[in-house]
């Protein structure tokens, strides 16, 4: 008889999310005349830049000709999208990373969902607390983490290490040492980031306890001070420790059309397997490859125009960012992130729980944002505004806010 995966049975329900849209559900039926305003929302809604748009017309073009059309797109992507990331990415940043150690997929969700696959199911993985849920829950549907514990909001055999005000929201090194360590700069849901010497620490570290770091640099374009690296690669021995993923969706607005990549050195080994040969198999094997005009729109995002139009982009988002953490100051509100990340990671006032922000915030001003413990035990008392709103829309909210 078949029998499933019982790891999956381990899986918490996707509680935030669904917990939140039952909410502003039924507030909104029992408040029609109510505008509700959603700053909770990790999904962008500027539209898609110019150079980005003709890129994909002309390789629409090339799809509709006999002599230009494409197939299957090279299964690990196309050269002249990875020799753009090298060189852009990571060359002109002063990083020796090659083409052929950069693997082109549809986005960093997929990318930190597989790449445990290569790992033993023995290894013990570290996570920051609060973090992005995909990283421990591919590690559950994999039987890596143990069994989940409703009392302490933890998996067993997870090592957490706590984010919050107290450290600036960067971990302190764990008491067990973990095989396999997730860090992700600019963060996703606190907005901190790391400086390079403090990477530098987890790099050296890495190297030290023969641990992998999954780098996720998903919101690198959002980085605007000094010293805070933009690639894992700008510390020195990450080449032999640190895989990093990356995503065109909150730089470029890909979030619908889809494109992504992961990073993994040649010279990075466990033992004498080169883990580059590893994922290279993997993805040849489970993946298809990008579309052809995906991957030429991804292209665009590198040329002067594309680059211009980026930064463009992320200026529109940080403007909402530096509106909602000003506003929010100015009405005495305790306030991280956002300077360097398009999320805002408040305090709850007056030692309300993360849900009954929530409440109060939707009941009385509704605005939804999301709360901070449903990304993780040490995420309660906290709560996550989002910039990738619209100007109007989050002044008016920022408004609302402050009369409360
Ligand atoms: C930290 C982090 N990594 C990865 C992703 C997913 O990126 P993509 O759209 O490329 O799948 C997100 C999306 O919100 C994220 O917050």
């Amino acid at each position: 008889m078949v029998k499933i995966n019982d790891n999956y049975l381990n899986l918490k329900g996707s509680y935030l999310f669904s917990t939140i849209a039952k909410k502003v559900k039924a507030y909104s039926e029992e408040n029609p005349d109510k505008k509700i305003i959603r700053l909770g929302i990790g999904d962008v809604t500027r539209p898609l830049s110019s150079s980005v748009i003709a890129s994909l017309y002309s390789a629409v073009d090339e799809m509709a000709k006999k002599e230009t059309f494409k197939g299957y797109a090279p299964d690990l992507g196309y050269e002249f999208l990875r020799s753009a990331i090298a060189k852009n990415d990571y060359k002109d940043r002063g990083c020796n990373i090659e083409a052929d150690e950069i693997f082109v997929s549809d986005g960093a969700k997929c990318d930190s969902g597989n790449i445990q696959e290569i790992f033993s199911t023995d290894n013990v993985i570290a996570v920051c607390d609060p973090v992005y849920p995909v990283y421990v829950d591919s590690n559950v549907m994999a039987g890596r983490t143990g069994l989940f514990d409703e009392n302490t909001g933890k998996y067993s055999k997870v090592v957490y290490m706590p984010c919050t005000k107290e450290n600036n929201f960067t971990p302190a090194f764990p008491e067990k040492t973990p095989d396999i360590i997730y860090l992700c700069f600019p963060n996703n849901p606190t907005g901190g980031v790391i400086t390079t010497s403090e990477l530098q620490k987890w790099v050296d570290y890495a190297n030290e306890k023969k641990a992998v770091i999954i780098y996720d640099a998903a919101y690198e374009a959002y980085i605007r001070e000094e010293n805070i690296p933009h690639t894992i690669y700008e510390c020195e021995g990450a080449d032999t420790c640190a895989i990093e993923l990356r995503s065109f969706s909150k730089n470029a607005g890909f979030t619908g059309l889809r494109l992504g990549f992961t990073v993994i050195p040649k010279k990075l080994k466990v033992g004498d397997v080169s883990l580059n040969s590893l994922w290279a198999r993997r993805h040849s094997t489970k993946y298809n490859g990008a579309p052809y005009i995906v991957q030429r729109a991804g292209e665009a995002v590198y040329s002067d125009a594309g680059k211009a139009e980026v930064k463009e982009l992320v200026n529109y988002y940080m403007q909402n960012a530096s509106y909602i953490c000003e506003g929010l100051k100015s009405a005495g509100y305790e306030i991280y992130g956002g300077v360097n990340a398009p999320y805002i990671w408040l305090k709850t006032p007056d030692n309300l729980t993360s849900w009954e922000f929530f409440d109060m915030l939707l009941n009385k001003a509704s605005v939804v944002g999301t709360p901070g413990s449903g990304f993780g035990p040490s995420g309660e008392g906290y709560f996550r505004l989002t910039a990738f709103g619209d100007h109007e829309a989050t002044k008016e909210a920022i408004e609302r806010i402050k009369k409360l």
